[in-house]
């Protein structure tokens, strides 16, 4: 039986638990979103997770619509990146880029340009911007010189995640983003061969694989979960799918985030679809969603996957690994500052040896 502290491979990446920091914006990279100090000493801080999955960063100024969010497209963000990167593997870390195009969720009071999609469709809801909440405004749907920018914006952030130090990227295809945006029938209503069948939606998400290489490269999804408006009729059929794609591909590892019960993530309204891809699907499998570390212990012990990431109670815990280990209780997150910037609430969470001299 596997447990949460055997070591595993992702691909080339060597982790030594399986306990994974799942990717968690934090809004603290300033408006030109550029890395910085109190960045490196958050990442830092949480280093001996088994691997740290970077928060959504954007591979471009069109695709980045979250405010103080950092970006992977200027030599600045680069710079700044160094910092993080370095403060991991100080610490004996692992850390990857979580890449991200927010597609139809980007605001033009945020990135100054128009948003674009899959199709000319308008997100429900609300953007965060610099200005308060605004309604947001219809996309343009891609045409194909904007999809061979976009997966040559994704190449180049990746070469500029391994400049920037980092071990590895994540495609982030969760969450109503632009690649869950390509991937569902309720989000792509193109008629050209990046639409209609299941096999033609997943030639976005193709392209940006090859684009960024399968060498060091995971992919997030959000399978069963109704996201941002993104939603697909038949996802089982559709996630298989995406599975054999991936086989195919030899991607070496992907995260489900899959709620087991309906989450402030939205809507479940299907069951995990992580059983029908494991069969079809030989990488490794993170699970994600609401997971403490007696379930996760169950589900990876059982074989359902390879390792669990865990995202808001790292936030509040940076020595969660040691904390699991131990069976220690662990500190209360604070939500009202998951966004707010600055050191509170960030860098201030204190770990088992800080509270103990206290
Ligand atoms: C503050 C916050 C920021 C998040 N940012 C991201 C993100 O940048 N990328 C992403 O894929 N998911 C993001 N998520 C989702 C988390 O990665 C994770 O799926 C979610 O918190 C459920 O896991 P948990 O129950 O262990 O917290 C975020 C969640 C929270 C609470």
């Amino acid at each position: 039986m596997v447990a949460l502290f055997d070591p595993l491979m992702l691909g080339a990446l060597d982790l030594p638990n399986r306990i994974v920091m799942a990717p968690l914006t934090r809004a603290r990279a300033g408006r030109e979103g550029v890395p910085n100090e109190l960045m490196a000493a958050y990442y830092g801080q949480r280093a001996s997770s088994g691997l740290i999955i970077s928060e959504a960063t954007g591979i471009s100024r069109e695709g980045l619509g979250w405010p103080n969010a950092p970006g992977l497209w200027s030599e600045a963000q680069v710079e700044g990146w160094k910092l993080v990167t370095k403060a991991v593997h100080d610490r004996g870390g692992r850390i990857v880029a979580q890449l991200w195009h927010m597609g139809r969720l980007v605001h033009p009071l945020v990135s100054g340009m128009e948003p674009v999609s899959s199709s000319a469709t308008t997100a429900p809801d609300y953007a965060h911007t610099y200005e308060g909440k605004r309604p947001y405004l219809e996309a343009r749907a891609a045409t194909q010189d904007d999809l061979r920018r976009i997966v040559g914006d994704y190449a180049r952030a990746a070469s500029n995640a391994v400049a920037a130090g980092f071990d590895g990227v994540q495609v982030h295809g969760a969450n109503g983003y632009l690649v869950d945006q390509f991937l569902r029938d309720g989000a792509n209503f193109r008629t050209d061969d990046y639409g209609g069948p299941i096999d033609q939606r997943l030639r976005f998400m193709s392209a940006v694989l090859e684009a960024v290489g399968m060498a060091r490269v995971g992919i997030r999804f959000s399978p069963n979960i109704y996201s941002q408006g993104v939603e697909d009729a038949y996802p089982i059929a559709l996630f298989e799918a995406v599975a054999r794609r991936l086989e195919e591909h030899k991607v070496p590892w992907i995260e489900l985030r899959e709620p087991r019960h309906p989450t402030s993530a939205g809507a479940i309204p299907t069951e995990p679809v992580s059983p029908a891809m494991r069969p079809l699907y030989s990488g490794r499998i993170v699970i994600n969603s609401d997971y403490d570390w007696g379930d996760a212990w169950e589900r990876v012990g059982a074989g359902h996957a390879d390792a669990v990431s865990i995202g808001r109670l790292f936030i509040a815990n940076p020595d969660l690994v040691k904390r699991i280990a131990l069976g220690f209780p662990l500190n209360e997150g604070d939500s009202s500052t998951y966004y707010s910037g600055g050191a509170s609430g960030y860098v201030d969470y204190p770990t088992l040896d800080e509270a103990r001299a206290a």
